[in-house]
């Protein structure tokens, strides 16, 4: 799916020429940062491994004719996101997008609280810090665009994935009230709220997907959707299992996401 010109043109004039991209070096922040470079924006890119950013870099490079800055940073260390926000201060960024994230499966005792831990750090306290920041800039400015990555786990207890979906229902409720109030200012918030989708997320999160959009199909509705919505539901399938689960209470949600996760994660055998 490519952006027409007419809407690669409206996110030009209304974000202006820099977009910070965090977690674009693979899956949804990639197909993000490559849409917005299409559109003619100038990227800063930002992830943890050197490595992996410079060959994205030039990946972009190579299709796009725009200015591309790299920044290694963990977003699970406090220290490291106030170092991105120091090192691109004197950008006119005008669009940020919180794509950096993971996910973890299987029965809640048995995970490692330390990558619990470090999960609601990239997963929410980087998201809170970078929001923050930037909104304060965005509305000095009376402009800017803030593109959170919720997902559809967001809007019900999910077992067998309890702390990962409930770190999207924090993205999910900061991005719905930011929206509402941000918006007098001029800046848009957008929760973007996928459903699966074949990235590197299912391998780190131990999951295996077998029906999944690819970041193709989410990247232009996503971006379509900044300025115009709160929240957006990208994708068919993704507006299919969403409207699907709103049929029924929430508290049966919960046990359709418990079959969901227990076909999904690889963490079976550990489940009595
Ligand atoms: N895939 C899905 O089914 C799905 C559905 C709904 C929502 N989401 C959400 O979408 C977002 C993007 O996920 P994805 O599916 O595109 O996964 P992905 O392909 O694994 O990409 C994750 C990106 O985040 C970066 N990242 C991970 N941990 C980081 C850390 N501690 N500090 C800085 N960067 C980090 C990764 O780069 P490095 O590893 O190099 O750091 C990578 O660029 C996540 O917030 C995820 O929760 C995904």
């Amino acid at each position: 799916m490519t952006l027409s010109s007419t809407e690669k043109q409206r996110l030009k004039k209304k974000y202006g020429s820099w977009a910070l991209v965090t977690g674009a070096t693979s899956g949804i922040g990639l197909e993000l940062a490559e849409q917005l470079a299409s559109a003619g924006f100038n990227l800063i890119i930002s992830s943890r491994h050197a490595n992996r950013l410079n060959d994205t870099m030039l990946q972009i490079r190579r299709r796009h004719e725009v200015e591309i800055m790299v920044i290694q940073a963990d977003m699970s260390d406090a220290s490291a996101i106030g170092h991105v926000v120091q090192q691109v201060q004197h950008f006119d960024i005008g669009l940020l997008v919180l794509a950096a994230g993971f996910g973890t499966s299987g029965p809640f005792i048995d995970g490692s609280v330390h990558t619990e831990i470090n999960m609601l750090r990239v997963n929410c306290e980087s998201v809170l810090t970078l929001t923050h920041y930037y909104a304060q800039r965005f509305i000095s400015k009376g402009r800017g665009g803030i593109i959170l990555l919720s997902s559809m786990v967001a809007f019900q207890g999910v077992p067998y994935a309890a702390n990962y979906a409930a770190t999207k229902a924090y993205v999910q409720s900061l991005g719905e009230a930011l929206a509402v109030e941000l918006k007098p200012f001029g800046v848009d918030i957008l929760a973007a709220a996928p459903g699966p989708v074949h990235t590197g997320f299912g391998a780190r999160a131990h999951m295996t997907m077998r029906k999944a959009l690819r970041p193709s199909d989410i990247g232009v509705p996503i971006l379509k959707a900044l300025g115009r919505k709160n929240t957006v539901l990208p994708g068919r399938l993704t507006k299919l299992l969403v409207y699907a689960l709103n049929t029924i209470p929430r508290f049966l949600k919960i046990h359709v996401m418990k079959k969901v996760m227990l076909g999904m994660t690889n963490q079976r055998s550990k489940i009595s």
